[in-house]
């Protein structure tokens, strides 16, 4: 998606090259009929797949060779080299795959690898990297009684979605019934506070998948269908219009709703909230015949929609009680560069105060100033949806509790995403994480485990943010530390900042240090994996 036509860069690859200009453990960017190939070598063997991510078109040459896999510099999405499918999300499709022939001492792709997206390989059911594949291994899961044939998911988000689609891609071939409140296809939702809401990302790069896809795959996507109880004796989901689903298994992916904020006119018709796609779409007919906007909450979405409406000329002040913007998750530098990069671009922060009122064309603060504004956009934080969970009175500790496998304390019943909070093998907390590659990948673990393949999640949360140009990458899980170590400077872009404490490296933010921030996933992942 958005990839758009690549330029050509690096030798012919068709017309080969000499394999010492390919050391062990090197990537080289190339071509082969009109298109970018990746040549990647591990020992004795070479490896050619397409070399453009299939999320947003990153350059995978620019990312990290691990093991018999590459992960990408942009969002780190990770592509087996002996496949080219994505072992990891939030890239969903595979690659292309090319053949390659070693005559003496040259090497040259000879065509590429017919194949379906979601074929059934091993590959998938492998998964993530050789030396963490030896954990998953060595575990099964609880649940291995009688072969699923009927498995529900309650929502079509990143986790469901993504759920699904690894269901087929292990092979599962019963009942796939996915259900979501919403009426559309299932779309790329961080794209909704980015180049969506900006105008730079046209109508077309929003579904996750194309028309007919799930029907194509026999996932039965269920719209405007919302789940209204669950009957977990009769194993049973009920809508709310009354019609019903047996499962043998059930996932719940029902992600998280904004919270609201309980002032004077917060109601109002010119108030917006921004989690679906129908939200991103109302402030956006909202641009068209306003000047004046009022982001309350510095939020990563609330300066996200700030950056947005810039783009769309629309003066922006944001309101927050924060001293800095975000913080308290990035630590001071980054906030500082944060703060610097929006009014760079004309957003003025009203910091240190909170929105007292809401009327129809202004703003009210506590302290006592008033905001004009035409609309306001309201981005303080989410809550997990939940109410099912709690209803069907399982496990809850602020968040559906799961296991490493992702089952819920309900027996066949598991939850994944935004929802779920998990042991998370690399700090020894349970975590709660609200990020959209984690949810796709919890996603996908939940496939697999509803199956019995037993499937521990042991991936590290992996977040950005994206404001104006600039990018931010984020990896680990840091509530608290002791020491924010910085390394390179924000102001010239170029920054990673290492959250720590007692020493240890809990989180690593970065701009523009693409690999540093790859290495510090792959450090995490093998510690915990240990
Ligand atoms: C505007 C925006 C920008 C974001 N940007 C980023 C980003 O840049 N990077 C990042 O890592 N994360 C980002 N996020 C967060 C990320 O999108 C979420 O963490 C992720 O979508 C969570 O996935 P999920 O599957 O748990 O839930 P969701 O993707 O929210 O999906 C849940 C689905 O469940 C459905 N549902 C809920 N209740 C019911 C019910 N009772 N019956 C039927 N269906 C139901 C909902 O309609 C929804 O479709 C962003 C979020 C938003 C809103
Ligand atoms: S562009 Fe590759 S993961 Fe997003």
């Amino acid at each position: 998606m958005g990839g758009g036509q690549e330029e050509l860069k690096g030798p012919d690859l068709a017309s080969g090259i000499p394999v010492t200009d390919l050391a062990d453990g090197a990537m080289l960017l190339g071509h082969a009929e009109g298109e970018a190939v990746l040549l990647a070598r591990r020992g004795q063997e070479i490896f050619a797949i397409g070399a453009t991510c299939s999320h947003y078109g990153g350059p995978l040459a620019e990312g990290m060779l691990v093991e018999d896999t590459v992960r990408c510099p942009w969002h780190h999405a990770c592509f087996s080299l002996r496949t080219a499918e994505p072992v990891g999300g939030p890239a969903l499709s595979p690659v292309a795959c090319w053949r390659v022939e070693r005559a003496q001492d040259r090497v040259r792709v000879v065509g590429k690898v017919d194949r379906d997206p979601l074929a059934a390989s091993d590959e998938a059911k492998r998964g993530v990297t050789r030396t963490r594949a030896k954990a998953h291994s060595a575990r099964i899961t609880a649940s291995s009684d009688r072969a699923p044939e009927n498995i529900v998911i309650v929502g079509a988000g990143a986790a469901g979605t993504a759920s699904a689609e690894m269901l087929r891609r292990v092979g599962y071939a019963g009942r796939i019934a996915m259900l979501d409140a919403e009426r559309g296809t299932p779309y790329d939702r961080p794209n909704l506070s980015k180049d969506y809401l900006a105008g730079n990302a046209p109508e077309e790069w929003i579904p996750l998948r194309p028309d007919g896809f799930y029907q194509e795959h026999q996932i039965d996507l269920v719209h405007d269908a919302t789940v209204g109880a669950l009957d977990l004796p009769r194993r049973e989901v009920q809508l709310t219009n009354g019609m019903t689903f047996p499962f043998d298994r059930l996932l719940l992916a029902t992600g998280a709703e904004p919270v609201r904020l309980p002032i004077p006119g917060a109601d109002r018709a010119n108030v917006h909230y921004l989690r679906s796609l129908d939200d991103s779409r109302a402030i956006i007919a909202k641009t068209k015949a306003s000047r004046r906007a009022v982001v309350i909450g510095a939020s990563f979405i609330g300066l996200e929609v700030a950056a947005s409406l810039r783009k769309r000329e629309i003066d922006v002040h944001v309101v927050a009680p924060d001293k800095l913007p975000l913080e308290r998750v990035m630590g001071t530098e980054l906030a500082n560069f944060v703060k610097a990069l929006h009014e760079e671009q004309g957003v003025v922060f009203h910091l240190e105060d909170t929105a007292a009122a809401i009327g129809d064309r202004d703003v009210t603060l506590k302290s006592g100033g008033r905001l004009p504004a035409d609309f306001v956009v309201i981005g303080v934080g989410v809550r997990p949806r939940t109410g099912l969970a709690e209803q069907a009175k399982m496990a809850m500790d602020r968040g559906v509790t799961v296991n490493e496998f992702l089952e819920t304390s309900a027996p066949h019943v598991f939850a994944a995403g935004d929802i779920a909070r998990y042991p998370d093998p690399y700090t020894g907390e349970r975590i709660r994480v609200e990020h959209w590659v984690h949810a796709e990948r919890q996603g996908q673990a939940a496939a697999r485990n509803m199956l019995g393949i037993g499937w521990p999640y042991d991936d590290v949360p992996f977040f950005w943010s994206a404001h104006y140009d600039v990018s931010i990458n984020y990896v680990g899980h840091a509530e608290q530390w002791d020491a924010a170590e910085v390394d390179g400077d924000p102001f010239a872009r170029d920054v990673v900042v290492r959250f720590k404490r007692g020493g240890r490296t809990l989180a690593v933010a970065s701009i523009f240090r693409d690999v540093d921030s790859l290495k510090a996933e792959v450090d995490m992942e093998l510690e915990a994996a240990t």
